[in-house]
């Protein structure tokens, strides 16, 4: 058997009697073990995440089902058949850790992938858009998510306040409110990177692409009625279900594509490309086919390897680049911001965020050092000792781009257009699931004040008159209830 020790690894002779003056004595402060296990328990916990905060992940594999180094210069994709470990971690978004899974909400789709030029995080959700386009807006709608200051309760007035007065957010209300808000399980989903990104070839030229998942097990949605109960008997129900298909070997997997747009075209294209409310409809952008990933491994502890995750958006691999969607460019700051705060400034020296390739930088010290912190090798470039040197590669880390114009705030008016999305959506619906979606919105929207709600009529109505009708007709039922 294997001597329990004390955290410096003295042994232990007694882990349950600690040490006290006589056998009715108070407790002597020599007794190290006990300081060392009591100590060490009060600091358990650190910041959950401000939003994703529950989730569950896993271990994977990606591979390359197509050739398109036509398009890219990412090694990992330069050959079919090339495999990439990798991580992923779906989550819940406006929950704390303890939250319930079958919340109505969007579903995060992060993944990591361990690549040869370092680890490239793709940060999505299981939506191909998002409420808000401009990042300073984020905090705000967060916190309308988020309970009440007051309170301490969930507040569909603050939500709807916000819905009402951002109308841009309608076309992702429209998805979440949808039974697509409450997906079976984290396997049954689609993910989408959402954010206009580029893949730059060996020329450095770009096109623009969207990530796209398709999930192999098909897309299974909860009614309401099932993922309310269900919030109350099994709290953890995708977790639970994720982890134990794993497990048995039934492992879980989704097909990788790409959209691509000519960035000749982004200016004319009928959608604005960087607005992240609006999604390319696949009749001008078909999707193509790039790999598959498979989760083949659960995590052997869930707080190493799911708590401790840091995905950024902003971890990308020469041959991947931003776009300049704005929500997109606030998340490049962002993630690796709560990443210092959350789990300290050495976060990529965590197991799991540690890239598989050699990393060469200069950063020394810092809270929790745990990787040698370079040794005795120089902590300065450019030095004459032979320290790792920059690889003069032009846009090896970005693709170069022309921009033009002036300096300035520049605010998206909202137009119709921000209702033709959200309005085809709704129209493509069949009867059962338009009334699903619009009896789950009249179930908040009774809870919120009438002029919250006589503002928001007008939005369903100028994606469809019948949208607003449906949602106005349950909101009637629902008061007789
Ligand atoms: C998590 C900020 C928009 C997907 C987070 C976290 C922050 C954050 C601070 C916590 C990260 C951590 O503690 O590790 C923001 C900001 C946004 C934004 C400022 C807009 C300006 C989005 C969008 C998506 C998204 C548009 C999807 C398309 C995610 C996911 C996670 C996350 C999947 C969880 C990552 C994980 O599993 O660890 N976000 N977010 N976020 N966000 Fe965002």
């Amino acid at each position: 058997m294997t001597t329990l020790t004390t955290s410096n690894g003295n042994p232990v002779d007694n882990d349950q009697t600690s040490i006290t003056a006589g056998p009715w004595g108070p407790i002597l402060l020599q007794d190290f073990h006990l300081i060392d296990k009591l100590a060490h328990f009060d600091r358990e916990r650190i910041p959950e995440r401000v939003v994703h905060a529950k989730g569950a992940g896993a271990h994977g594999e990606f591979v390359v089902t197509h050739d398109i180094t036509h398009l890219t210069k990412a090694k990992f994709l330069d050959t079919v058949g090339k495999k990439t470990p990798m991580f992923a971690r779906f989550s819940t978004v406006g929950g704390e850790r303890g939250s319930a899974d079958t919340a109505r909400d969007p579903r995060g789709f992060a993944l990591k992938f361990y690549t040869e030029e370092g680890n490239l995080d793709i940060v999505g959700n299981n939506t191909p858009v998002f409420f808000i386009r401009d990042p300073s807006k984020f905090p705000d709608f967060i916190h309308t998510q988020k309970r009440n200051p007051r309170t301490n309760r969930k507040d569909p007035n603050a939500a709807w306040d916000f819905f009402s007065l951002s109308p841009e957010s309608i076309h992702q209300q429209t998805i979440l409110y949808s039974n697509h808000g409450t997906p079976d399980g984290f396997r049954h989903m689609h993910g989408f990177g959402s954010h206009t990104f580029k893949l730059v070839d060996k020329e450095g030229k770009f096109k623009y692409i969207k990530w796209h998942f398709k999930t192999k097990q098909g897309v299974k949605n909860l009614k309401p009625d099932v993922a309310a109960k269900l919030e109350g008997t099994n709290p953890d129900y995708a977790t639970e279900d994720m982890f134990e298909a794993i497990e048995r070997g039934d492992f879980p997997a989704w097909d990788v594509y790409i959209q691509i747009m000519e960035p000749k075209d982004a200016k004319s294209y009928r959608w604005n490309p960087f607005d992240v409310t609006k999604v390319w409809p696949h009749k001008d952008y078909p999707l193509h086919p790039v790999g598959k990933f498979t989760l083949n491994k659960n995590p052997e502890n869930y707080f190493a390897e799911v708590e401790q995750a840091a995905f950024s958006p902003s971890h990308l691999v020469p041959g991947i680049d931003t776009s300049s969607d704005r929500l997109l460019q606030g998340r490049l700051f962002s993630y690796p911001d709560t990443h210092r705060h959350r789990l300290g400034v050495n976060y990529k020296q965590i197991p799991v965020n540690q890239p598989k390739c050699q990393v060469n930088t200069y950063q020394r010290d810092g809270a929790m050092v745990v990787n040698g912190n370079g040794g005795r090798a120089a902590n300065y470039g450019p030095n004459s000792v032979n320290g790792p040197v920059q690889n003069n590669l032009v846009g090896s880390t970005f693709a170069p781009e022309e921009i033009e114009g002036l300096i300035g705030r520049f605010s998206y008016e909202v137009t119709d257009d921000d209702f033709t999305q959200a309005g085809n959506l709704f129209r493509l619906m069949d009867e059962e699931n338009k009334n699903d979606l619009c009896k789950n919105i009249a179930g908040d929207l009774i809870k919120v004040k009438k002029e919250i709600v006589d503002r928001q009529l007008p939005h369903f109505e100028r994606a469809d008159p019948d949208y607003r009708h449906r949602v106005e007709k349950f909101i009637k039922e629902l008061q007789k209830v």
